[in-house]
């Protein structure tokens, strides 16, 4: 099972809204997928009720992961976990052990960048970044080109020793896909094209060797023979 979480300790930066794409990217191209919601807030679930109104979409699973323990549906393919802000040390660590590919939005602030500098220091000491073992990536989101702060935003997160891999513009299309339940992919094409186009280095990571973890080398025990 394929294992991708959307975490930042900041809110409100698009964990939630690139949750919900990437899992209907994976759904429309017909695999198995769920969605966990650790977010008390619940607005994953929220969208998934809103999904419900349509017939002919390809259907996605919601999980309530507020309550500590929950169980994934037989046969799950992706597994997209949604993680609400605030969360720090210890707790980072158990909660990556969950997952392969970690991607963390950021938005063009001050206040943000502040707070995504110190949060990805922090992911940075875990044992389970450093070793590869959660892949971790970047992308910017609720950009606004040609603005200073974005030009800030941009310099820092390409001076981060982890990928850099979208610039996802700040866009209505979001605000009404997420209203209907739906993901960017399933809007009409000619109203979200520049958007896509900004998704496609997002989908080729999720789809490479790079987001996944390394393998944990075994230690070469010799063969006893005799
Ligand atoms: N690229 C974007 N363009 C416009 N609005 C966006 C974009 N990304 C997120 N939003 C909106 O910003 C708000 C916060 O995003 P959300 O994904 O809920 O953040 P988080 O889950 O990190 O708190 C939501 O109303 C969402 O629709
Ligand atoms: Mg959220």
């Amino acid at each position: 099972m394929r294992t991708i979480m959307l975490m930042n300790s900041k809110g409100g930066c698009g964990k939630t809204t690139l949750a919900t794409n990437i899992a209907t990217w994976f759904a429309d191209e017909g695999d198995k997928v769920a969605l966990v919601d650790f977010d008390p807030q619940g607005s994953a679930l929220d969208w998934l009720v809103a999904r419900q109104d349509y017939t002919g979409i390809p259907s996605i699973t919601g999980i309530n992961a507020v309550e500590a323990g929950f169980r994934v549906p037989k046969g799950t393919e992706y597994l997209i976990m949604d993680v609400p802000a605030g969360i720090h040390g210890k707790e980072i660590n158990t909660i990556l052990r969950q997952v392969q590919t970690l991607i963390i939005p950021v938005m063009p602030s001050p206040i943000d960048i502040r707070a995504c500098s110190r949060f990805i220091h922090e992911l940075l000491v875990s044992r389970q970044v450093s070793r590869h073992r959660t892949r971790i990536a970047v992308v910017a989101n609720r950009v606004r080109e040609n603005t200073i702060i974005y030009q800030q935003l941009e310099r820092f997160l390409n001076s981060l020793d982890i990928p850099f891999l979208s610039s996802l513009r700040e866009s209505q299309n979001y605000i009404r896909s997420a209203e209907r339940g739906l993901g960017i992919f399933e809007m009409a094409p000619s109203s979200v094209y520049q958007d896509l186009v900004q998704w496609d280095p997002i989908l080729e990571w999720l789809g490479s060797q790079e987001s996944l973890p390394l393998p944990i080398k075994k230690k070469t025990a010799k063969k006893r023979r005799g």
